[in-house]
């Protein structure tokens, strides 16, 4: 693209209102619901952190959405995997992410961010949170959410990832209470939108309903400190468990009367590889939809822990590994308009009100005294902290420049980002860009031949996959022909 024509569009994009692909969501009860259409948004997503959580290097200019490049080779790999949602841990504030949240938000994909980092001072310290609780730390969260809070794809903030678990000190609950509300309270003063904050809590079963009832019960003397969602990070389902053996028939007992969202905000147990998923099928079934709102799969690239759905290759293209397959076909095989569906009874849910019988768990706090705001917290709140970003903006380029392999090493070809119109939101089954040049020479697609009943959209998709290789031969020159 010339000079001139990139000024031309920055300049259209200046005084242009564009109204572009997903429309804001919203909690209401224990659904997420679409703003637009009243139609309810289950979580397809993937954890997404390139580098891992210890790749997190401030001083590096780099963080998981500041390389539009980047963010365009995969959000189109994740629009082809069929993922609506991302979630991502470790943002560096003083960063521009306009470029990789407008792409996402064009490929139709939402984000979930975590507030904090792994660097000192930048979370809750779980056996001193009052020493970590202070305006320097609040400064960096509410710069988080200064410079997300501009997008319509910012489907909501973590206030805390596993902050409580078997060392964490009693305490600890209410300073959740106390970040989220200073969150919210932010939000409300500062953003056009209401966002939902919620907390990500680790899979310790003998703490996790003392947790969930702590911090979804309703006080009135400090209403904006509930959370809006739960996440829960649960890897109890491996290999061939089942619905009983894996747990997950006691978790969905166990929230049956959540009043707020629940998702798994990571799940994807690896023992067994490769993965394929059996879990997803279950996940997105009435067995647990009245009380899921969907999860994300840890995660989206291979780090030294071993959960990728594609490897990173340090020239800077893309190894596409068996996980992905599994997890399209399984993605594939959902039936995206009952999930969808609007539920009356769930979006008028509200909160029970705070009681210490709600307290299951040991270890816990009994007080909902939670810890005053420290001095100066207000005025960053009805003053707002300074960001680096500005909004949504058009995308210009969609093909990405990096070569991305199969499984089988052959390159793909006529990757391309497909920009959704408004109020679209990615789903599993849309037909997105990518076919390999040569024949594959073995199963290129490992064809989880699920067993659920209900198809609707991915009835084509399944039949592409058992397409022979002359076909698809036939396919990608079609696609070259097209360019
Ligand atoms: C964001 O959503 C609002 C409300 O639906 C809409 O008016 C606005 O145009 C959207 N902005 C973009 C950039 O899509
Ligand atoms: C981001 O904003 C901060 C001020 O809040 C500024 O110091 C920093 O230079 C900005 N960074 C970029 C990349 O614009
Ligand atoms: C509760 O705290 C005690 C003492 O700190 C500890 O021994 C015990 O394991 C904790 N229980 C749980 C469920 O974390
Ligand atoms: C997936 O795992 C289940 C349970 O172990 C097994 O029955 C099934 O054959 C596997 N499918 C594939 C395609 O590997
Ligand atoms: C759900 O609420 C009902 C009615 O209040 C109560 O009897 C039941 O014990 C609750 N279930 C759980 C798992 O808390
Ligand atoms: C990039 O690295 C991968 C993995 O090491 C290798 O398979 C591939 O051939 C390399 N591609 C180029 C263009 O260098
Ligand atoms: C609708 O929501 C209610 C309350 O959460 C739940 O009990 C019921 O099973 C849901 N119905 C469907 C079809 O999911
Ligand atoms: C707020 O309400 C809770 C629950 O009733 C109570 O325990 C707490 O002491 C109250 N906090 C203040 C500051 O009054
Ligand atoms: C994606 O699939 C859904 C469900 O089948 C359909 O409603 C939607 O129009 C599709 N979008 C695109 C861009 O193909
Ligand atoms: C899927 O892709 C094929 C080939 O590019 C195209 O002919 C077809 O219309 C697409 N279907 C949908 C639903 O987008």
């Amino acid at each position: 693209m010339t000079r001139f024509t990139a000024t031309l569009l920055a300049l259209v994009a200046l005084f242009t209102s564009y109204t572009l692909a997903v429309s804001p969501l919203v909690v209401k009860g224990s659904d997420f619901v679409n703003t637009v259409d009243g139609t309810r948004f289950q979580i397809i997503g993937v954890a997404y952190q390139p580098g891992g959580s210890s790749g997190f290097n401030p001083g590096s200019g780099l963080d998981p959405l500041s390389d539009a490049s980047i963010c365009l080779r995969d959000a189109v790999l994740m629009q082809k995997l069929g993922v609506n949602a991302i979630r991502v841990y470790n943002l560096d504030p003083d960063l521009d992410h306009t470029q990789c949240a407008s792409i996402f938000n064009a490929a139709g994909i939402y984000m979930i961010l975590d507030v904090n980092s792994p660097l000192p001072d930048q979370s809750l310290d779980r056996t001193q949170p009052w020493n970590s609780y202070s305006m320097d730390y609040l400064q960096r969260v509410f710069k988080v959410v200064e410079d997300f809070m501009q997008f319509n794809n910012t489907l909501g903030f973590f206030s805390g990832n596993e902050v409580i678990n078997e060392d964490s000190v009693p305490e600890v609950p209410s300073y959740i209470r106390a970040v989220t509300r200073d969150i919210k309270d932010y939000i409300s003063a500062q953003s056009k939108r209401s966002i939902p904050v919620g907390y990500s809590a680790a899979d310790v079963r003998p703490l996790l309903m003392g947790t969930f009832n702590y911090l979804s019960c309703g006080l009135s003397n400090d209403t904006s400190s509930k959370i809006d969602f739960f996440g829960l990070n649960s890897y109890s389902w491996c290999g061939d468990a089942t619905f009983q053996s894996s747990g997950y028939d006691v978790l969905v007992s166990d929230f049956s009367n959540t009043t707020i969202p629940i998702f798994f905000s990571e799940y994807g147990c690896n023992l067994v590889t490769p993965r394929n998923f059996s879990e997803v099928p279950v996940l997105y079934s009435s067995q647990m939809t009245p009380v899921f709102s969907g999860g994300l799969i840890y995660e989206y690239s291979e780090e030294v822990n071993n959960y990728g759905l594609v490897n990173l290759n340090d020239n800077g293209t893309v190894s596409i590994l068996a996980d992905y397959n599994n997890l399209q076909a399984r993605y594939d095989a959902l039936d995206v308009t009952t999930l969808e569906q609007a539920n009356v009874t769930a979006t008028s849910l509200t909160a029970p009100t705070c009681n210490v019988n709600l307290l299951a768990g040991s270890n816990f706090t009994d007080s909902f005294d939670l810890p005053a705001r420290p001095s100066g917290v207000d005025a960053l709140i009805s003053s707002g902290v300074s960001g680096n970003t500005t909004g949504a903006t058009s995308v210009s380029s969609t093909q990405p420049t990096q070569t991305v392999y199969d499984t089988n090493g052959n390159a793909l070809s006529g990757l391309k980002l497909n920009v959704l119109a408004w109020d679209q939101s990615n789903l599993p089954g849309n037909n997105t860009s990518g076919t390999t040049t040569q024949s594959p020479s073995g199963s290129t697609t490992s064809t989880t031949s699920s067993s659920t009943a209900t198809k609707t959209n991915a009835a084509a998709r399944v039949d592409d996959i058992k397409l022979g290789t002359l076909v698809m031969g036939a396919l990608s020159v079609g696609l070259y022909m097209q360019l």
